[in-house]
């Protein structure tokens, strides 16, 4: 697991500063979007996994650099270059998982749904060229607003006649890794122990931590709660604003997305105890697409968890029915975006 992987034990084992497990690496990672701020610590980290046999790189610009610093090494990964939309086919020809971080990054006093003009644009174009190359891929969508841009991919891969909803991922694993941090740092906990599930969407009041469900499990004052919520929320805008104008996160979030893609590896090598929260398309509510922890496994999502949706105290069932109307016109604004196109 990446967890225990990064832990300071596996690092001292391992003089070559890989995994502690040594599987087979077998699994074909592309990563679009790959020169880019999130784009190479996570191909770095991704260079980290055992599993991964090939890594791929792809961008407009400036990713032959990358890859060719990357190819040093010494792990099992072969690392290639691909750059610029004729390179794009061939970036992608025989991928398990590709992922998207793509696009631009917010800048201080911009919400995520401000980048939907350009952003909406760069995922349809590059999920076109995934149905088309690799239509079995595991697709990871990164790019802002989650809340549009998977619909988005949605819409683009039912034209092609090839989308398995149990393949396509928003990626929220950064909310859960905020959660899991904050609640940690609150209540004193290892922080190796705590777990947070976080629900609704990926964007302001959508991101909804369940604390009442976290583990181990324990007890908030309602300050604290709203305390924790509110920051868990406006995680990204903190990033955003120390960064000022440099843009938003990308090495806290290529942390959250290599996790997400050894835990998609980890299923797709067999591991049957594989679970993580993602943006994906489900029926937990009455909306077509909500973020919830869901089992993983050798062909994509095998179950979602609607026990996290149970028994929710008065905070989380207020916040969740508060947030379904924004996250229903982010999810419907992706949606005709692609059935506006000529
Ligand atoms: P960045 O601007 O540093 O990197 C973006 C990269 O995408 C650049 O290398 C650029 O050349 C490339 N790119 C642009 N158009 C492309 C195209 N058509 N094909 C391939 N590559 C293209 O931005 P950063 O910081 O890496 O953020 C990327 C995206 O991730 C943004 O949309 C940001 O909002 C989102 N993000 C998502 C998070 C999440 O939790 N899901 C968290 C943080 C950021």
């Amino acid at each position: 697991a990446l967890r225990q992987s990064f832990a300071p034990k596996a690092q001292k084992q391992n003089q070559n500063f890989q995994y502690q497990l040594q599987p087979q690496a077998s699994y074909k990672v592309t990563v679009l979007g790959a020169a880019g701020g999130i784009g190479q610590p996570l191909a770095l980290l991704v260079k980290m996994s055992p599993l991964v046999s090939a890594l791929h790189l792809y961008d407009i610009a400036n990713v032959k650099g990358v890859a060719a610093d990357l190819s040093h090494c010494n792990t099992p990964s072969q690392v290639l270059d691909f750059t610029g939309a004729s390179e794009l086919a061939n970036s992608l020809k025989g991928a398990n998982v590709v992922v998207i971080p793509a696009g631009v990054p917010r800048k201080p006093g911009m919400t995520r749904d401000d980048l939907f003009n350009i952003n909406a644009n760069i995922v349809k174009t590059l999920v076109e060229a995934v149905a088309d190359n690799c239509p079995d891929a595991f697709i990871h969508i990164i790019s802002n607003p989650v809340n549009s841009t998977v619909p988005i991919a949605a819409e683009v891969l039912k034209q092609k006649g090839v989308y398995d909803p149990k393949k396509l991922f928003g990626v929220t694993t950064l909310d859960v890794v905020r959660a899991n941090t904050f609640v940690a740092e609150k209540k004193n906990l290892k922080l190796i122990d705590v777990d947070v599930p976080v629900v609704g969407g990926h964007a302001g009041i959508t991101i909804l931590p369940l604390l009442s469900k976290a583990k181990p499990s324990v007890s908030f004052t309602d300050e604290e709660v709203e305390q924790l919520t509110v920051r868990i929320q406006n995680a990204g805008t903190e990033v955003v604003e120390a960064k000022a104008g440099a843009g938003s996160a990308t090495l806290s979030m290529a942390y959250a997305a290599a996790r997400f893609v050894e835990s998609s590896l980890r299923a797709l090598d067999g591991d049957g105890d594989v679970y993580e929260c993602a943006f994906v398309q489900s029926d937990l509510t009455d909306l077509p697409f909500f973020a919830s922890r869901v089992k993983l496994g050798k062909k994509g999502v095998e179950a979602l968890i609607p026990s996290d949706l149970q028994g929710l105290t008065e905070y989380e069932q207020k916040a969740l029915e508060a947030l379904k109307p924004e996250l229903k016109a982010s999810i419907e604004k992706g949606i005709a975006f692609v059935h506006k196109q000529p």
